[in-house]
Order: C-alpha cells, then sequence, then structure tokens
C-alpha cells in the first residue's frame, strides 16, 4: 500500500511567527490541510511528522497518524530525521511518499501522475522536480554528463556551479519501502552545513548503491511554491485564488472581482450568483442560484439559498431562506435563521433566533433569542431585551405582529398574532391576539411653558445683575 509521510515538524524559523508554519492559512484553510487532502489517496494511509504543533494536529486531523518529532537542541534535525521517525509504519514492500508540509499549491493529480511514473520506472526511489527562474533557497538537482540525476544539493551547501542550476527539489519524493529503510540508516549531519540529517542524503545513497533512482520533471511550477516566510505565503495564496476563483467562474459563478475575492476551497455557489468586492465566502458554506453577494460582506459556515442579496454584511453560521434581502451593515451572528422573502435592512443583529416568511427588520434593530412569525413589522430601533444580566430568555411574537419603533420586547414575553405594539413601549407582559399595547407615561401638552420659563430666567438674570 501507499504510505504517505508530510514533514510537519520544522521550526520554520523564516516565518517569524509564534504559530507553526504549516498551520498558517492560505484562503482560510491551513497549509497542512492541503497536503493532507491531494495526498488522500486510494489505498494509502498519510503519517504526519509533527513537532511542537503534534496535540494540534492530532486534535484536528482525525484521519491521519501523528509521530511526534521532539524538537531542541539534544535532538537531532532534518527532514532525513523526521522521516525515520515514521519508519516503524513501514513495510517493506510498501510505496512511500514523502512530502514536505509546506507546499500547499501540490494537486492530487500530480501526486497520482508522479507515483504512476514510480511504479512503471520500477525505481528505488523517485524524485519530484521543477525549473525555476530564481531557483534561490531550494535544493538543487544535480545531473551528471549524461543527464542522469546524480544528486541533490541544498542551496546552503551548493558551489559555484551547482548554484546556477535551475532544476529545484520541490520537497517530494517516492521510495520503495524497503529501500527508504536501508538508506535512512546510512545518512549522517557531518557533510552539510547545518549539520541536519537530509532526506536528500538517502538518494544518493541509494545511487551509489547502484539503486534505480530518476526525477520526474513536473513543467507546473506553480504547483509546487514552498512556503518559508509570510512573503511566501501571500504570493501561494495569490496563485491559489486565481485556481479557485477561476474553477468557481467556469461553474457559472460571476466574479466581478475576483483578485480580491477570497473564496475558501469546499465552499458551494450556485450558478449566476454575482460577487463583487472585498467578499470572503468561508468555512462550511453552501450560496444558491441567482443571489449578489457584495461590498465587504463574509460569511462563514452558513447556507445561503437562490436569490438572496447580501450587501456588506457579516453572517456567521446562520441560514437564510430564499429571496431574502440582508443589509447594508448587518450582522446575522450564529443561529440566526431567516425564512424566505425576509428584509433585513441597515444596521440589524440577529442572534439564535428564527424570523418567518415576510417578516421585515428594515433598520437598527436587536433580535436576539427570539422567535417572530410571519409578515411582522419590527420597527426601527426595536430591541428584544434577552438578558437580564444572569440568564437569557426567549420571546415569541406570532405572525402579522407589529411592533412600533424604539420599543423593548423584555423576554420572557408572547406577542401573540397580530398584536400592535405603540412605538416606544416597553412590553414586559404577553400581548392578546389583536390588541394594541402602549406602555408609555400619556402625553401631556402644558400651554404658554415656554413663555413663562422665558420670563422667570429674565428674573433670575436681573436679580444677579443688581447684586
Ligand atoms: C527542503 C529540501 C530542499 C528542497 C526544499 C523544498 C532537504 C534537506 N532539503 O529544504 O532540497 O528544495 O525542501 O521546499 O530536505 N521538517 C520536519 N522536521 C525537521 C525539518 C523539517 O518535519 O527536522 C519539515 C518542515 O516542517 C517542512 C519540511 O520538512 O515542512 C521541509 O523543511 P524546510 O526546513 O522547509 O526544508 P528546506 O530548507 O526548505
Ligand atoms: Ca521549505
Amino acid at each position: 500500500m501507499i504510505k504517505t509521510i508530510i514533514l510537519a515538524a520544522g521550526e520554520g524559523t523564516r516565518m517569524k511567527s509564534n504559530k507553526s508554519k504549516v498551520l498558517h492559512k492560505l484562503l482560510n484553510k491551513e497549509i497542512l490541510s492541503y497536503i493532507v487532502d491531494a495526498s488522500n489517496l486510494e489505498d494509502s494511509q498519510t503519517i504526519v511528522i509533527g513537532g511542537k504543533n503534534k496535540a494540534y494536529i492530532e486534535e484536528n486531523y482525525k484521519n491521519v497518524i501523528v509521530k511526534e518529532q521532539k524538537i531542541g537542541p539534544n535532538y537531532p534535525y532534518g527532514t532525513g530525521y523526521a522521516v525515520s521517525l515514521a519508519l516503524d509504519l513501514i513495510n517493506d514492500d510498501d510505496i512511500v511518499l514523502v512530502l514536505n508540509g509546506d507546499i500547499p499549491l501540490i494537486k492530487k493529480e500530480s501526486i497520482e501522475r508522479f507515483l504512476t511514473y514510480h511504479k512503471k520506472e520500477n525505481n528505488a526511489c523517485t524524485v519530484l522536480t521543477t525549473f525555476l527562474k530564481d531557483p534561490k533557497g531550494y535544493g538543487r538537482i544535480v545531473r551528471d554528463k549524461n543527464g542522469f540525476f546524480y544528486k541533490i544539493v541544498e542551496d546552503k551547501d551548493a558551489s559555484k556551479e551547482e548554484i546556477n542550476i535551475k532544476e529545484i527539489n520541490i520537497g517530494i519524493y517516492a521510495f520503495n519501502g524497503l529501500d527508504l529503510k536501508e538508506s535512512i540508516g546510512l545518512i549522517n549531519d557531518s557533510n552539510n552545513s547545518q549539520h541536519e540529517l537530509y532526506i536528500t542524503d538517502c538518494i544518493q545513497i541509494l545511487k551509489n548503491k547502484d539503486k534505480k533512482v530518476n526525477a520526474y520533471i513536473s513543467e507546473d511550477y506553480t504547483e509546487f511554491y514552498g512556503i518559508n516566510n509570510k512573503y511566501e505565503l501571500q504570493r501561494a495564496e495569490k496563485i491559489l485564488r486565481r485556481r479557485v476563483n477561476k474553477a468557481y467562474m467556469e461553474e457559472g459563478v460571476i466574479m466581478e472581482t475576483p483578485e480580491i475575492i477570497t473564496i475558501e476551497p469546499g465552499v458551494k455557489i450556485g450558478k449566476d450568483t454575482i460577487i463583487s468586492g472585498y467578499v470572503k465566502i468561508l468555512g462550511k458554506t453552501e450560496i444558491g442560484e441567482n443571489c449578489i453577494i457584495e461590498g465587504s460582506t463574509r460569511i462563514e459556515d452558513s447556507k445561503i439559498s437562490d436569490n438572496v442579496k447580501i450587501d456588506n454584511s457579516i453572517i456567521e453560521k446562520s441560514k437564510v431562506g430564499k429571496n431574502t434581502d440582508i443589509g447594508p451593515f448587518s450582522h446575522l451572528r450564529p443561529k440566526a435563521d431567516l425564512d424566505e422573502n425576509v428584509h433585513i435592512g441597515n444596521f440589524v443583529e440577529v442572534k439564535n433566533s428564527f424570523v418567518g416568511k415576510k417578516t421585515k427588520a428594515g433598520h437598527l434593530a436587536y433580535i436576539g433569542d427570539s422567535d417572530l412569525g410571519e409578515a411582522i413589522n419590527v420597527g426601527c430601533g426595536v430591541i428584544f431585551v434577552n438578558y437580564d444580566g444572569k440568564f437569557k430568555h426567549r420571546s415569541v411574537v406570532e405572525d402579522g405582529a407589529f411592533i412600533g419603533s424604539n420599543s423593548n420586547i423584555v423576554a420572557p414575553v408572547r406577542i401573540y398574532k397580530e398584536g400592535y405594539i405603540a412605538a416606544g413601549s416597553t412590553i414586559t407582559k404577553d400581548v392578546d391576539t389583536g390588541a394594541l399595547s402602549i406602555e408609555r407615561a400619556e402625553q401631556k401638552n402644558i400651554l404658554g411653558y415656554v413663555e413663562k420659563k422665558k420670563k422667570k430666567d429674565l428674573e433670575i438674570q436681573r436679580s444677579k445683575d443688581d447684586k
């Protein structure tokens, strides 16, 4: 079977970060998860070599086996040492695919083609290579006079001639199980400037033993960016964004600004949906057909049905029914569940609430921990008061109710069908079906008040002047 070893324990010092390199994100998805996904082949098992990130990987990557590489001044270091930690899981007749953990743009098809070549050629080891205009930082592929693969030399260890070689080691290798086991015990850290155990030395050892070692050249170098610092991180993200957004457009999504739209791979978007602006669509999100999503909208882990319009709003872990419109500047917090034809206008926040068909909240409202029926009018500035300082409570508003502007609905309370709340009321008791509820002091008009006040002020001023 195929055993995939992903090397993810490295310190990644060039990232200058407190976070493990392979856990940095491209389009909101971790570098490591791209590689785990791309190398998830038929009849294969994936082993990740983790370092300080081991517990996190174990917790979040359930389909892989994690082996720990201890990191510190007293432990050996290097890609060769990292691979050796997985040897107890390797059988002699396995094909071992070794991948650096920092090459997220690799495609599954490319890995499959590479392994097919390795098997067909009956190699002891195959190295995946490509040509780069600027090969700085990469291991170079040294070939002999006849053009056959000879060895890999690291950038730091390369001679003056070797440094000019443009063919580079991507960090992807296929080994026959037995050959890997036999060679890895023979590498040592004395022949390189960093005193590390290099996986690349295995290849030369096999070569010296007259085993068949070959380089497989891939033309599409954009798949193989190794990420070592934050500049390379954004550069890789740019390439990936282009690739991902192109695929959505080919599936019928309209993108007016593809270079600034962020869609996390895995998101589903229906055809004829228009996306425009600095939109981010993340996590496990599904979006229907014919939607318009624009501005600086961010949608996470949500389900949006067809014909929905969202303008400059934030939507998290929520559901939106068809023909509903949201924004500008509204916020659906987790568990907002909007039915069809709902209108959520400017500056409205909805959280853990159901909002029924055709209900409208046009401006400046907070709907929290409540269940709203159909065709309700939520006036401007209405607040569902859900928190008493200790506990949260729910309110219910039934179909056809009218909630006047600037009202407070203090939970737990129930407004029955077509209940009518006068503007400015603070509702703490249930409202009966069809009843008008006014809760505010009666308006008094005091005639002549202003004239009287003016006179009084004048008297005060005079007595001050007399003093
Ligand atoms: C490595 C290759 C180089 C190749 C380049 C491609 C070696 C010796 N060199 O160099 O030829 O051109 O990748 O990007 O292999 N890691 C561990 N444990 C360790 C050291 C590293 O798990 O002890 C992991 C890292 O997390 C990383 C990967 O191995 O995912 C590669 O390590 P890195 O330090 O980036 O290797 P390079 O110096 O780039
Ligand atoms: Ca690297």
